[in-house]
């Protein structure tokens, strides 16, 4: 097959990717704007290369007309988790997902290759729309956290130098990288709720910061100037004992002082 036409072909999945690369790193800002932890560490996407292409349909006895429908990663994403757990969070956002339809999914983290290999896959169907008209193409999701991709990198580079053919001493070898992958992966599996309880903790008590800046805000249409600047240095008092249970108490005080303002202001309109 000519050059050219091999261009034309992967034109539409090279858009694919950068779009649903796009997508998705955008979708970690949203949560880093909102100050949520995101399930997603980042992400990568490729089109396959026409070499690896042609060694694959050599494999696969695929002939060229037939490379579209029976070579499905042609264009793939990889989303690299930091825990194990993000991996279901993430399967779940693109279940979830109007522009993607799953197609299918293999769970090689329940069920390891026997290789060692780890990962979830999913074959999706995102549509592009092209000088040509729109078009609905089958991309491959492979989602990992970054150990399991450590792995398969590792892994993968060796395959390539022994030609697929690793001896037998270093697949053993990485059979047992693989088990300290699962141990490694189960341990900071502990660590994760700690991270996101920090970003929890973090999170409330920018919020009820900002209550109380809007509380003061608002005593100022009320209060007298002496009694704000009171509880202003009261404020900068009690933040500066980084204590959150403290703010609560000194938030509440503020309600209780609004809510007396109210009432006078009320009865005076008696
Ligand atoms: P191919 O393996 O691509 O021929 O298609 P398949 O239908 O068998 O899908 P499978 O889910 O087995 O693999 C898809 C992709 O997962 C591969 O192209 C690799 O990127 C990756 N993969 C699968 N098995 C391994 C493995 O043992 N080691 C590494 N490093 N990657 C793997
Ligand atoms: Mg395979």
């Amino acid at each position: 097959m000519e050059i050219q036409l091999w261009r034309e072909i992967l034109n539409p999945y090279e858009l694919a990717v950068k779009e649903v690369t796009t997508k998705f790193n955008h979708l970690i800002k949203e949560h880093h704007d909102r100050g949520l932890y995101c399930p997603i560490e980042r992400v990568i996407g490729r089109v396959k290369s026409i070499s690896s292409i042609l060694d694959k349909c050599q494999k696969k006895k695929v002939s060229l007309e037939n490379v579209e429908d029976r070579i499905a990663d042609l264009a793939g994403i990889r989303i690299i988790c930091q825990f194990v757990e993000d991996i279901d969070k993430v399967v779940e956002i693109i279940r979830n997902r109007k522009d993607m339809e799953v197609k299918q999914e293999r769970d090689y983290i329940r069920n390891m290759k026997s290789s060692g290999y780890r990962s979830y896959h999913m074959i999706i169907y995102y549509t592009v729309d092209t000088l040509d008209g729109s078009k609905r193409l089958k991309m491959e999701v492979q989602i990992r956290t970054m150990a399991m991709n450590f792995w398969a990198t590792v892994e993968h580079s060796l395959q390539y130098k022994y030609k697929k053919n690793i001896p037998k001493h270093i697949r053993e070898r990485l059979l047992n990288a693989a088990s300290a992958i699962i141990m490694l992966d189960n341990e900071m599996a502990s660590v994760r709720s700690e991270i996101m309880d920090a970003q929890i903790l973090f999170q409330n008590q920018a919020n009820i910061v900002a209550d109380i800046l809007n509380n003061i805000q608002n005593l100022y249409n009320v209060a007298n100037k002496r009694e704000i600047a009171k509880i202003q240095d009261e404020f900068y008092r009690v933040y500066a004992m980084n204590d959150i249970e403290q703010l609560e108490r000194f938030n509440k005080q503020l309600d209780m002082i609004a809510e007396g303002y109210r009432a006078q202001s009320l009865a005076s309109e008696d």
